[in-house]
């Protein structure tokens, strides 16, 4: 299927001692029976997968390929996860490269000016962190003790979280030598990872893009200065910081699921069935899970448990294969004529989605991305690159803020979504603001600070349109329906025009507002600009939601365990409560760590 050489690069030396690398790969259209059956080897899958694989034996099955093969050095650069990676446009046009993504188009919903958003998710080993942009860093602490009161379950506090954030990365504080940006402060804490060598390698960019440092020294105008302690520190909110990426220092690679848990397959019980679409899971009369019945390019065969099956097919594909293999709404499942094992109105409910908006100026400061577009620059910034690890192709932004709403605009805001907005523990930020810069064809540079809402009240879903696995989910995002998020993206804008008024964006910026342009003023004019341009930060969450039995929504226990049914767990975004107001990969890592290590104690 693919080419042996091309395989290469996967092997570790450290690795291959232990284990030949072809002998990772199972065999495809036979039958086969292992402890633990891990539908989808993306971010939460691989994780699990190889934690679980140290004591048993563990498949991994996964719809997709292996991204160094299917998407050249685009998912390895990390500039080019800025710059090279197309398919994540969320618009109607956006060029389809189904080997890598889903290719799924969503509805943004009525209040979202019923537009249609391709939302890319990770198809392939390595899942969504193959392609997202590597920011690593944590929620505030109240977001993770809502998360444990919520499931009465003390593990979830930052607290009893953080031994299994630590033993998931390993930290390379920065190379000040050659970020060569002495403008750049970065605060942390140099024990945040563990130091037994955690599969997920976080730094921070060997390189600093010139034109980013002037947008970060823009937005702490807001009052948002360099947070003390840094990013994973649990605060996070009145701060910006400079955080690390999941990149390796060592040759400034991107650290994905894949090239961090994945490689552990070479010293581990695992073996990975890549290309390999799980198209039911099986059941039992007692309605424990018992395998999964799959496809290798249409042959279909079955691939057993004897102890439990990890469903970790991410936020949109673990209701959806979970609803077409009869868990899930019975009206919903009765419409499509599948075999109820059991009826949990939960399950494709709770989508929490963030959504996110942008103003972007051109500006007199070259970014790292226009550096790269240059021809006269690419044989010293690849040499720079493939020697030293450094210059721009090492770096992908890192600038990061959160805020509360402060109280000359608080002021404004309707006692609804006053309510709303306090409902949230006090530490949990509403606006995220994040700085990233763009090449034009003429040479210039763009550059963007958007705003993503961190207290979004609107819920979408998921539903079936067939009880066929290979018709895609529905996804209704039904972003804006709550007026509260209405009234809080408008000011999301306004406060971007404040950071874009600040004076060091004045020194470079050029011209008048890009987007969302001088002719929208209004509040109403904002809130129809926004409805027709808001995005997806790709942080969707909730809809395989972790509660307590009987909870509305409630589809797993605080063990990811399924209610209704046993032998299977979810462990992926999906079973998270919420969205957190944060980057969620860090903490998915965590929290993989964490019901691995249940499994082991029995629980
Ligand atoms: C463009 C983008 C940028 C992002 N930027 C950041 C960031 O900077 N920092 C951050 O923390 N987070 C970021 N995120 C979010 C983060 O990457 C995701 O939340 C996280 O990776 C999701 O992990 P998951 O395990 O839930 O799902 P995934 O990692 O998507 O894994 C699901 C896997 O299951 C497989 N699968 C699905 N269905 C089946 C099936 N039926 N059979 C077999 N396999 C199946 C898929 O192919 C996939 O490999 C970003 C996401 C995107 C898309
Ligand atoms: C594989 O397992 C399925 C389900 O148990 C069974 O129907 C099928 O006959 C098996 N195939 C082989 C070749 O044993
Ligand atoms: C599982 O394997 C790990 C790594 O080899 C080891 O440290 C641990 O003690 C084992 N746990 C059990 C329950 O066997
Ligand atoms: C990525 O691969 C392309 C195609 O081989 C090559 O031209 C380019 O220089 C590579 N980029 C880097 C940074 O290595
Ligand atoms: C930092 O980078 C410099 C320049 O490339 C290098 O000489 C030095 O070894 C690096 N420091 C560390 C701690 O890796
Ligand atoms: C920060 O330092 C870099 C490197 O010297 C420089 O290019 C950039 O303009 C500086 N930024 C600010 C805001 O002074
Ligand atoms: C909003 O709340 C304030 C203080 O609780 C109250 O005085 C005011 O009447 C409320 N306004 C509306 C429109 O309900
Ligand atoms: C499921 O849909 C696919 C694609 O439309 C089709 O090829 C396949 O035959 C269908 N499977 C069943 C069991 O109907």
């Amino acid at each position: 299927m693919w080419s042996l050489l091309a395989l290469l690069p996967l092997i570790s030396p450290a690795a291959a001692a232990h284990r030949r690398w072809e002998s990772i790969f199972a065999m495809p259209g036979v039958n086969a029976t292992y402890d633990y059956v891990v539908i989808g080897g993306g971010t939460g899958g691989l994780a699990i997968a190889s934690r679980l694989a140290e004591n048993a034996s563990v498949a991994v099955i996964e719809a997709g390929g292996i991204y160094e093969i299917d998407n050249g050095n685009r998912s390895v650069v990390p500039l080019y996860g800025l710059t090279q990676i197309p398919f994540i446009d969320t618009s109607p046009n956006f060029p389809p490269s189904p080997w890598m993504d889903w290719v799924l188009i969503a509805e943004a919903g009525a209040d979202a000016a019923d537009r249609q958003i391709h939302y890319a998710q990770g198809k392939t080993l390595g899942g969504s962190t193959s392609f997202n942009t590597m920011a690593y860093h944590r929620a505030p602490k109240g977001a993770y003790q809502r998360w444990a009161d919520g499931v009465d379950d003390d593990s979830y506090t930052f607290d009893n979280l953080l031994p299994y954030f630590r033993k998931s990365c390993t930290l390379t504080g920065p190379n000040q030598s050659k970020r060569k940006a002495t403008n750049t402060t970065i605060n942390y804490d140099s024990n945040m990872c563990g130091d037994s060598g955690g599969p997920v390698k976080v730094s921070w960019n060997n390189w600093v893009d010139p034109a980013l440092t002037w947008l970060a020294a823009a937005v702490q105008t807001l009052s948002l200065p360099i947070s003390p302690e840094g990013f994973s520190s649990g605060k996070i909110t009145g701060h910006s910081a400079w955080i690390p990426m999941t990149i390796d220092p060592k040759d400034a690679t991107r650290s994905s699921a894949e090239t961090s848990y994945g490689r552990e397959a070479f010293r581990h019980n695992m073996m990975i069935y890549p290309r390999t679409q799980a198209t039911k899971i099986l059941f039992n009369a007692n309605k424990k899970a018992t395998g999964v019945e799959v496809s290798t390019m249409g042959v279909p065969y079955t691939i057993s448990a004897a102890n439990e099956v990890i469903l970790s097919a991410g936020v949109f594909h673990s209701p959806h294969l979970l609803m077409v293999s009869g868990i899930g709404p019975a009206a919903t499942l009765q419409a499509h004529n599948i075999p109820i094992i059991n009826d949990l109105p939960g399950v494709g409910q709770n989508l929490w989605d963030p959504i996110s908006i942008g103003s972007i100026y051109v500006v007199n400061v070259a970014g790292g991305a226009t550096i790269a577009a240059d021809p006269a620059n690419w044989p010293s910034i690849l040499q720079e690159y493939l020697q030293d690890a450094a210059g721009p192709y090492s770096s992908a932004a890192g600038f990061l803020a959160f805020e509360k709403i402060p109280s000359s605009l608080r002021s404004g805001l309707s006692n609804k979504t006053l309510t709303d907005l306090d409902s949230f523990p006090a530490d949990w930020p509403e606006l995220e603001y994040i700085a990233g810069t763009f090449p034009m064809s003429d040479g210039s540079t763009i550059a963007s600070i958007s705003c993503t809402i961190q207290k979004p009240i609107s819920r979408g879903s998921i539903d079936i349109m067939s009880s066929n696995i290979s018709h895609p989910p529905a996804i209704s995002l039904n972003w804006l329906s709550s007026p509260t998020d209405q009234e809080v993206v408008v000011t999301a804008v306004k406060r971007l025009r404040q950071v874009w008024s600040s004076v060091p964006a004045s020194m470079i910026k050029v011209g008048d507002e890009i987007a969302p342009g001088g002719n929208v003023q209004t509040d109403a004019e904002i809130l129809e600009y926004v409805r027709g341009a808001a995005n997806p930060l790709w942080h969707a969450s909730g809809t395989c939601k972790m509660g307590k039995a009987g909870n509305v929504n409630a589809v797993v226990d605080s063990h990811a365990r399924v209610f209704g049914v046993t032998g299977l767990r979810v462990v992926d975004t999906s079973a998270f409560p919420f969205a957190l107001p944060a980057h969620p990969q860090g903490t998915l890592y965590a929290f993989a760590e964490k019901i691995a290590d249940d499994i082991k104690n029995g629980d």
